[in-house]
């Protein structure tokens, strides 16, 4: 093991033992991270769902499969991603993260962040925009597509596919279209330029 596998590893350990808000008393698992933690790309979604907590594994339920399938169409492979959520536990009935729960879980996430060293971070979604964005008026339908930089990191927003699960077109611009375009776009920026 590696210095990177070993502090992800520690960090592991401490969030399978959080009780720093109260979604520890409903979970059946922490949902910590899938991917290859040296990868390029980091995927950032809103929140584990009922299949999530019972493996312990983020995004495998519906919206987890329609996510993994457009991946492997686009070409972006197994080695290429780190995926994670802003928040590591399950919320009742899978309402969206408060913002303690959220603020009682960042520790986590920067430090995923930080280990990882992604080229990019891919905000999966509005829960994740808005942790990383606090205009309001930036929705993730204006913000989807655009890559910004904080902090000298890239961050790039892209719509959830949970929204592409109401949303069955492929015509020219329909969600499902630009999510697809999103993806090609991140594949190309980090995977096929040689300057990143
Ligand atoms: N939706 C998310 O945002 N994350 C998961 O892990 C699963 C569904």
């Amino acid at each position: 093991m590696d210095k990177i596998n070993i502090q992800l590893n520690n960090l592991k350990n401490q969030a399978l033992k959080c009780q720093n808000c109260g979604l520890y008393k409903t979970r059946k698992n922490v949902v910590f991270s899938d991917g290859f933690e040296k990868a390029p790309i980091m995927f950032i979604g809103e929140a584990p769902g009922k299949n999530e907590d019972e493996k312990g594994i983020p995004f495998i339920g519906r919206a987890g499969q329609l996510l993994r399938k457009f991946l492997s169409e686009v070409g972006i492979g197994q080695n290429d991603f780190y995926i994670a959520n802003t928040i590591k536990c399950r919320p009742p009935k899978n309402r969206k993260p408060t913002q303690i729960e959220k603020n009682a879980c960042r520790c986590f996430l920067d430090k995923q962040i930080e280990f990882v060293n992604p080229k990019i971070i891919v905000l999966v979604g509005s829960t994740a925009l808005e942790s990383f964005v606090s205009d309001k008026k930036l929705t993730i339908t204006k913000a989807r597509g655009n890559v910004f930089e904080i902090d000298n990191r890239k961050f790039m927003p892209i719509f959830h596919p949970s929204y592409l699960l109401r949303h069955h077109s492929v015509e020219e611009n329909s969600p499902r279209d630009l999510f697809k375009k999103d993806l090609s776009f991140i594949k190309n920026e980090v995977l096929n330029n040689e300057n990143h």
